[in-house]
């Protein structure tokens, strides 16, 4: 035992086991090299780049930038675990928190990690490198200040810019353990995960890499395209206007965008906004600490909401300064957050109106539901609550009930056929298939337009102008009528043919 003073023992970690916990942070690999990109755009880099280099067990994974750069004693300083104390006033602009991301992202993918940087004017650059290995047989926090000959290879781009910093992990246990350079497959599946990791950075970056920095972003060469989770340069996205929400003195902007229907985007765009994890699990709040995302569409547990299928148009952004870390629990993965309690009722709040947008729009296939001032609509169908159960019933104004039953000779047959459609809505399998299948449900006349609908449209007028209304009346009955107001140019051709 050690003793400290009188009253105390030193008991500090052991170098072994403590490096071995600090791999087990929760970060994936995409998670664990972007808390890397985010030191490199807060050392003001213009440009990012991503290799990973296959060689089977010997692979290696390296990201460099042309930021700044750090001293020799700053890079030492960096090195250390806890570098910073989380409760410090950070810059506005800093991506970082804890002091630990650079450790703890690289150990939790590899088990060697150097550090190359070079600071403008500096001969050569500065090299640190941890090896777990290294400390497991040594037991002590031994900083090395050689890499390998991989290593270096990998870094050479320094010599070639006035600054910067590269990043190398080799020996990547989780990743390449027991590949073998020549196997076909093994390589694929590593250039897959280089792939997700493309589309992580596409994802959590975008607003670095389209806003005024523009910064460059490359994956083995190729640049990367930023993905914008809300279609803003789409003329069908919807937008709620932008809210300022107070919090601890800081300002937190809510702008809640709800994303045309499928039916409104061409397919290459739709396709594309599905994102990494597909439509539904990119629903709901976007939050963004200093532009840079932390969590890509979540409830963020308000209660009774989950991801389903009709809500998947609602996409909000949320934006925090980095001063507001602790209130919303913000960890060193940078991948979660969780809103103060005083803030859950309104995003709730304005959750709830994105939500409601996006099911309608999801519901009635992007067509504008909400008519224009004096425009009139007419549907055939209702939903009905009661007692907390949902039902559709037909409307028996609609003026094609209407005048059907004044028709027939047999009403009560024809009431009776009304009611039985409505008991015996499929609703249980409509939603199976639309969980199934989505967006795969046809919307009206969409699989034999222009010749079925005309005819309708024909009878419908018949059986009106039949029933006692004037032509004009007719007229004005069917264009209100839906789904007719969706088909403007067959409505058109159909009225003009009736009035000439
Ligand atoms: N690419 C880089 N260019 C310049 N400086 C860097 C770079 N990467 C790391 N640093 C320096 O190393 C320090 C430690 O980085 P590290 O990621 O471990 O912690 P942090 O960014 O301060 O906080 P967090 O744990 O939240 O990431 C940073 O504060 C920064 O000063
Ligand atoms: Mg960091």
């Amino acid at each position: 035992m050690k003793t400290d003073g009188a009253d105390s023992d030193l008991a500090p970690p052991h170098a072994a086991s403590l490096a071995e916990s600090m791999r087990a942070f929760g970060y994936d690999l995409a998670t664990a090299l972007a808390d890397l990109a985010d030191n490199s755009l807060f050392a003001g880099a213009s440009h990012i780049r991503l290799q990973f280099h296959w060689d089977g067990e010997h692979s290696a994974i390296a990201l460099a930038d042309d930021g700044a750069g750090m001293s020799e004693a700053t890079l030492v300083e960096s090195m250390r675990l806890g570098s910073r104390n989380p409760s410090e006033q950070r810059d506005a602009s800093d991506l970082g928190r804890f002091g630990l991301g650079l450790k703890t992202a690289s150990f939790s993918q590899c088990r060697r990690v150097t550090v190359f940087t070079r600071m403008k004017g500096s001969a050569a650059p500065a090299i640190r490198c941890w090896d777990l290995d290294h400390i497991a047989k040594t037991d002590r926090w031994q900083l090395l200040r050689e890499a390998s000959p991989r290593a270096k290879k990998l870094a050479a781009c320094l010599a070639d810019q006035p600054s910067g910093t590269v990043v190398v992990w080799e020996n990547l246990d989780r990743l390449a353990a027991g590949t073998r350079t020549e196997s076909d497959a093994e390589q694929d599946a590593f250039l897959r995960q280089a792939d997700q990791v493309g589309e992580h950075f596409a994802m959590v970056f975008h607003r670095l890499m389209d806003g005024h920095r523009r910064v460059e972003f490359a994956l083995n060469g190729v640049p990367l395209k930023p993905w914008d989770p809300f279609l803003a340069g789409e003329e069908a996205t919807q937008r709620l206007p932008v809210e300022r929400l107070r919090c601890n003195g800081q300002l937190v902007e809510v702008e809640a965008f709800v994303l045309p229907h499928l039916s409104k985007v061409a397919p290459a765009v739709h396709l594309r906004a599905a994102g990494l994890k597909g439509w539904n699990a990119h629903q709901g709040f976007y939050i963004y600490r200093n532009r840079r995302l932390l969590v890509a569409g979540d409830w963020l547990g308000v209660k009774g909401w989950r991801q389903e299928e009709h809500y998947k148009l609602a996409r909000i952004r949320v934006d925090l300064p980095n001063a507001l870390d602790h209130a919303w629990e913000i960890d060193v993965t940078k991948s979660r957050a969780r809103p103060p309690e005083r803030l859950r009722r309104e995003l709730a709040r304005i959750g709830e109106c994105a939500r409601a947008m996006a099911k309608r729009i999801y519901s009635f296939r992007g067509a504008k539901l909400i008519p224009k001032e004096g425009e009139e609509r007419i549907f055939l169908w209702h939903q009905k609550a009661k007692h907390g159960r949902v039902s559709y019933a037909l409307d028996r104004e609609h003026p094609l009930i209407r005048a059907s039953l004044a028709a027939s000779r047999s009403t009560g047959a024809l009431s009776a056929l009304l009611r039985l459609i409505e008991e015996t809505v499929p609703v249980p399998l409509i939603n199976i298939t639309d969980r199934e299948q989505p967006d795969q449900t046809s919307g009206p006349f969409e699989t034999n337009r222009a010749a079925e609908i005309v005819d309708v449209m024909r009878e419908a007028f018949g059986a009106l102008t039949g029933s006692g209304y004037s032509t004009a009346e007719a007229v004005a009955r069917l264009r209100a009528m839906e789904p007719f107001p969706r088909f403007p140019a067959e409505l058109q051709g159909f009225l003009d043919d009736v009035s000439e």
